[in-house]
């Protein structure tokens, strides 16, 4: 089982970025206990700030991967580019949002990823990732 997880704008500031909405730790460090959990699972990790490389590795996973597990942050609200992507490849991708989008601002309740994610994780910290990434294993 192949999986990537695949964040988009600002995430790699996880653990010092707004600490009140996104929490203390930082996205390498919750990684690695991930990896570790499940050792079975050949987990890979790409975050980007730049539109066109998530595009890329969509295009570059998503004919090979078991599914992809999909942070598009800001991206997810703006990108017609990244919605056609996840609309074209072949792999199943879960969005998750660490955030409850819903109780924030109205221009975050628009998602271009929804309409083709195969489920959706909202609101449930860091915690959204592994519950994406077991609804693999099912
Ligand atoms: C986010 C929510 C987005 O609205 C925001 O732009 C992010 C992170 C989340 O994980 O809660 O950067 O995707």
């Amino acid at each position: 089982m192949k999986l990537l997880i695949l964040n988009g704008p600002n995430l790699n500031l996880l653990g010092k970025r707004e600490p009140e909405i996104y929490g203390a730790e930082s996205f390498e460090d919750y990684f690695q206990q991930l990896q570790k959990k499940f050792p079975n699972i050949e987990l890979y990790y790409f975050q980007s700030n730049i539109e066109g490389e998530i595009i890329d590795k969509l295009h570059e996973v998503g004919f090979d991967h078991d599914g992809i597990i999909l942070n598009a942050a800001a991206y997810t609200h703006t990108s017609v580019g990244i919605g056609d992507a996840v609309k074209a490849i072949e792999a199943p991708i879960i969005e998750v949002h660490i955030s409850n989008v819903y109780a924030r601002e109205e221009f975050r309740h628009h998602s271009y990823v929804s309409p083709n994610a195969k489920g959706i994780i909202i609101g449930m910290g860091m915690k959204g990732y592994e519950l994406a990434l077991q609804s693999f294993l099912e």
